[in-house]
């Protein structure tokens, strides 16, 4: 395979710009007041558009000197190298010798890519065609189960990539959902999960779809077994089937289908590979939504929404391929990242969506951020050398508010924080009494929401000093717990609305982020080691929890306690 440029991760921490950033950060007295006073056109200087995105990141504890640096740091780490690398099909997952191809599952049709001597648009325009055909099937009721009824509930059985980007995608855009249908998503290998999801289904019209990149993940497998158990149990229940070995051909013919790399594994299942939906290890799991992954969504929205989606992707992709580095956002967000957490002592970095239907944005954006870049060791095996990725968490705004954020306001970490709103809601509505004080009889509620998310962007960013609050009349002993330090950092992302482009867009803006940011700590954004132990060491451990003897004596003594505790409260 063609070989990897600077195979060697440029140590950033030697690197001219690490030493200027360095000084930087000591000289630096943050004062977004005095800037925003002294230069009037912060503002405006500091957004941007990416694709249908407009930036804000003027909120910021950035001089230009710190954004020339942190380019420069861009440029030091071959930033841009790498990048290409990754557009064109170079192993640039190390550990794993692997392409990582996302942004070939959102390429158009006509833009063939040959990777490994295999033309990758062409593969992936296939299975695109094969999803569309199914969604299709099940949109229009010509896919039908046992008892010729047509589908109304799919239920989504995956974990990881195989879950998160497809569930919190179908809460997203909700209102592009047809009439009729419904997708569940079980991804927990705790019994209830599955037992509540199928709880009030009727069989005939449930298609399972078992997504799993590997067909090898024990909770997805369990899942798929049980969920199996239950559509025999309750179709021979219904007497829509016999309870026969053709039978239960039938049934799981016709009510399972699988989205795989492993499509081997798939048919030891009892899945027909026709009725199967592949993609390719050069797709990693937290990268696939945008897959076959992505079946369960495909069916929901229809093949044209999300042929738009993927175009939302690809504009991103071609934002962050081609825009010049003072102007690329996913690179601006990365290298704003990389200062906070190295430079500024950040531990953590909040997203925090005014959008109801991006509830599941942050969960989503967990994996993809803390499964890329929690690591200790660079691409070449050597031990990293600053801190690597910040814990990403967060909640639509406004619940937040009245939960986390006055720790975000008045605590002592620095917490830099992404808000993101959409100008254009789903559910336009009106409060046509209003409150006959602040709130006015027919104020638009969408108004009033994002008036939300401007105000704590504001008061992030100005605070209000002692004086301020004085001068309101607090009582002298009051004062400093009402006061709020100002100079918090913040970006703010608006859209014109939640479309399935747009959705696509911000997801690959946090894609090529948190590529950016493993780029310059020098690690294998694309492995993750980290998962396994704990895997390897349930399975080894399930038999002592079962009550095999041996196995509890082989535990270290606070596991064996646990688990002996456990036994003994287990009814
Ligand atoms: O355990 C972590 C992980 O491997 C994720 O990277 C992946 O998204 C998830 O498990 C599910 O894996 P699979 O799709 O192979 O079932």
């Amino acid at each position: 395979m063609t070989s990897v440029p600077a195979r060697l991760p440029v140590d950033a921490t030697t690197t001219n710009a690490w030493g200027s950033l360095t000084e930087l950060s000591k000289n630096l007295r943050p004062d977004l007041r005095g800037w925003f006073a002294a230069d009037p056109a912060r503002a405006e200087r500091l957004s941007h558009q990416a694709a249908d995105l407009h930036v804000d990141l003027s909120k910021n504890l950035v001089t230009d000197d710190v954004l020339a640096a942190l380019l420069a740091l861009a440029d030091e780490v071959k930033l841009t190298e790498r990048r290409d690398a990754m557009f064109a099909g170079e192993h640039i997952n190390v550990t794993e010798d692997r392409a990582v191809l996302h942004t070939a599952l959102r390429r158009p049709a006509e833009e063939p890519l040959t990777v490994d001597g295999q033309d990758i648009t062409a593969d992936v325009q296939d299975e695109l065609a094969k999803v569309y055909a199914f969604a299709e099937k099940v949109r229009s009721g010509e896919w039908t189960g046992v008892t010729g009824e047509p589908v109304r509930t799919i239920v989504n059985i995956g974990i990881g990539g195989s879950d998160l980007g497809p569930v919190m995608a179908y809460e997203a855009l909700e209102p592009y959902v047809q009439d009729g249908l419904e997708v569940r998503f079980v991804s927990n290998i705790d019994p209830t999960d599955v037992a509540q999801k199928t709880a009030d289904l009727d069989p005939t019209t449930t298609l399972f779809i078992v997504a799993s990149k590997t067909f090898g993940t024990l909770e997805t497998l369990t899942n798929a077994r049980l969920a199996r158990d239950w559509l025999w149990r309750s179709l021979v229940a219904a007497g829509a089937v016999e309870d026969s070995e053709e039978g239960r051909a039938d049934a799981v013919a016709k009510h399972f289908v699988a989205v795989s790399t492993a499509l081997d594994k798939v048919e030891a299942f009892g899945i027909d590979p026709e009725n199967a939906f592949g993609f390719w290890d050069w797709v990693g799991g937290r990268y696939s939504v945008d897959s076959a992954i992505g079946t369960s969504l495909a069916v929901a929205i229809g093949p044209d929404a999300f042929a738009e989606f993927l175009g939302g992707f690809h504009a991103m992709d071609e934002h962050f391929r081609t825009e010049p580095l003072e102007r690329n956002v996913p690179v601006l967000m990365g290298l704003l990242n990389v200062w906070y957490v190295n430079f500024r002592d950040a531990h953590t970095h909040a997203v925090l969506p005014y959008a109801q239907q991006l509830h599941r944005f942050p969960a989503y954006l967990q994996q993809l951020t803390m499964e890329s870049n929690g690591k200790s060791v660079r691409w070449d095996g050597t031990p990293v050398t600053s801190d690597t990725g910040e814990v990403f968490w967060g909640e639509p705004g406004t619940n937040g508010q009245h939960a986390f954020y006055q720790l975000i306001h008045q605590g002592t970490r620095t917490i830099p924080a992404d808000f993101i709103a959409v100008a254009n809601p789903a559910y336009p509505l009106t409060d046509a009494v209003g409150d006959g004080g602040a709130v006015e009889a027919g104020a638009d509620v969408h108004g009033l929401f994002l008036a939300n998310f401007f105000a704590q962007t504001k008061a992030l960013a100005f605070g209000k000093t002692a004086d301020e609050v004085r001068a309101e009349g607090v009582a002298e002993d009051l004062v400093s717990a009402k006061v709020f330090s100002g100079n918090r950092p913040t970006t703010s992302i608006l859209a014109p609305a939640l479309t399935p482009s747009v959705l696509g867009q911000l997801v690959a803006l946090y894609e090529h982020i948190t590529f950016v940011q493993g780029v310059v700590w020098g690690i294998d954004s694309f492995d993750q080691w980290g998962v396994e132990l704990g895997k390897k060491l349930a399975l080894e451990i399930a038999p002592a929890v079962a009550g095999d003897e041996a196995a509890l004596a082989a535990q270290d003594p606070s596991t064996a306690a646990l688990i002996a505790k456990y036994r003994e409260l287990r009814a």
